[in-house]
């Protein structure tokens, strides 16, 4: 009996949890102006409207059939919709607005998807297992994280969006802080524990398995992350031009494309200006520089540091003196407004020394919230890794040696994805993403 109703109230919170993303993404859709949803802001990726739709027919796709035995009204969108691209080297994508349907059709389609899937989501009798073993709560927690990671990753898309394309929506004033004083944590060697147990109660995505311990030797880490200022100093020094902080790939990737300066700064005579998601400001010096993995490691080599590994990362985050390793930064306590600058609450970075109650074991600052860090650790499968069997693509279509790991989080990340196994990732000449990072020295 008990089971069964624990079983029955776990999903109801997962139903919840699906409402309430939705009520995120439309909510962020709701900021472009209607005109503008067949823009594509960043060259890279899809037009919005293609967003639009594929929110619903990815929890069409993997819901459907699988859970409910329910037949397709519309496979052509199903199959319109079902992927992003994330193009390594190829072309840039040649679509016209044209080639798309129009926002009517879309719309349907996703009020009927919606009302398809809700219906059979609130009657009893459902399927608890899919035909390949997978668990109802998994494929809604998939559901669930999908849409919540495509709100940040379109938050990045529509800040590329030109202002006048935008309805503003307030947010909470920036918080007051001292000044910033740098310096490094020492962090004395021990063990990180990486990844999630099998047999977990937890949600992990495919990535997160298998749980592992690393060795890690002593070194010393960043107390903040990298700031505007910081990196202004390296601009300065005129590091954008030495041809030695720069790998090989990334310096093509720089010279090629004519990158000079972060993709969220912007010349204005002899001033920089700071490109948030509503305006253009003068540059904010203590809140975090967002940049590429390429454009981290030059500033890494240029200060005589390095990147940190996944493992020197999640040891200098969760990593305690001669103790257990702790749930989150601060703890075990649950993320709240007061600790760090994530979970939607705010939409632009605070300053990187804002959040002192947030900071780590070690007295590391602002580890989760404020922007994902790089790592220098190439995206790959734990040892354990299995892809989940409906979705196989989801992390093994990115084991290609191109992804970098970050981990933490931005001032839009869901709490859910606070969790420490959460692996996200992006390619090293992707200068969209709310990413920055710290260094380390050895
Ligand atoms: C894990 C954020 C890198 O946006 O490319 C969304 C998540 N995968 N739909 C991405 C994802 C498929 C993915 N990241
Ligand atoms: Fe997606």
């Amino acid at each position: 009996m008990l089971a069964t109703y624990d079983g029955i109230s776990i999903r109801h919170g997962l139903i919840e949890r699906l409402c309430e993303a939705r009520r995120q993404s439309d909510a962020l859709f709701s900021l472009v102006r209607a005109d503008y949803l067949y823009e594509r802001p960043i060259p890279e990726r899809h037009r919005i409207v293609f967003y639009v739709g594929h929110l619903e027919a990815f929890d069409w796709n993997l819901l459907h059939e699988n859970i409910f035995g329910l037949k397709s009204f519309h496979p052509e969108f199903d199959r319109l919709f079902a992927f992003g691209i994330d193009p390594v080297g190829g072309g840039l994508p040649s679509d016209r607005p044209s080639d798309w349907p129009s926002l009517d059709q879309v719309h349907d389609y996703v009020t009927k998807v919606r009302a398809a899937l809700d219906e059979k989501l609130a009657g009893e009798a459902l399927r608890s297992q899919t035909p390949d073993g997978s668990s109802i709560e998994t494929l809604l927690n998939v559901a669930v994280e999908h849409r919540l990671m495509h709100v940040e990753t379109l938050a990045y898309m529509l800040h590329q969006l030109a202002l006048d394309k935008k309805v503003r929506q307030r947010r909470p004033q920036n918080v007051d802080s001292g000044p910033v004083v740098h310096r490094m944590v020492e962090i004395p060697a021990g063990m990180a524990t990486l990844g999630l147990r099998r047999g977990s109660e937890d949600f992990g995505w495919d990535n997160e398995y298998e749980a592992h311990t690393v060795d890690v030797p002593a070194f010393a880490i960043d107390q903040y992350k990298v700031t505007n200022r910081q990196y202004l100093a390296f601009m300065v020094a005129g590091g954008y031009e030495v041809r030695s902080f720069w790998s090989d790939d990334d310096w093509n990737w720089r010279t090629g494309c004519g990158i000079t300066h972060p993709v969220f700064w912007k010349k204005a005579g002899d001033r920089w200006l700071y490109r948030t998601m509503f305006d253009e400001a003068p540059l904010p010096l203590d809140w975090p520089v967002y940049v590429s993995h390429a454009e981290a490691s030059a500033y890494a080599r240029w200060a005589g540091k390095s990147l940190p590994t996944e493992a020197e990362w999640h040891r200098a985050a969760y990593g305690v003196a001669g103790e257990r390793e702790r749930t989150y930064p601060w703890g075990s306590e649950p993320p709240n407004t007061a600790l760090g600058n994530f979970d939607f609450h705010r939409g632009d970075p605070t300053r990187v020394n804002a959040f002192p109650a947030g900071r780590s074991a070690f007295g590391v600052h602002d580890v989760l919230g404020n922007g994902w860090e790089w790592t220098s650790t190439v995206l790959a499968p734990f040892s354990g890794f299995e892809p989940f069997p409906f979705y196989r693509g989801y992390s093994a279509d990115f084991f290609d040696g191109k992804h970098f790991v970050m981990k933490g989080g931005s001032a839009r990340t869901a709490a859910c994805m606070l969790r420490p196994t959460f692996r996200n990732w992006f390619q090293a000449h992707y200068q969209y993403a709310y990413t920055g990072f710290r260094c380390v020295s050895h």
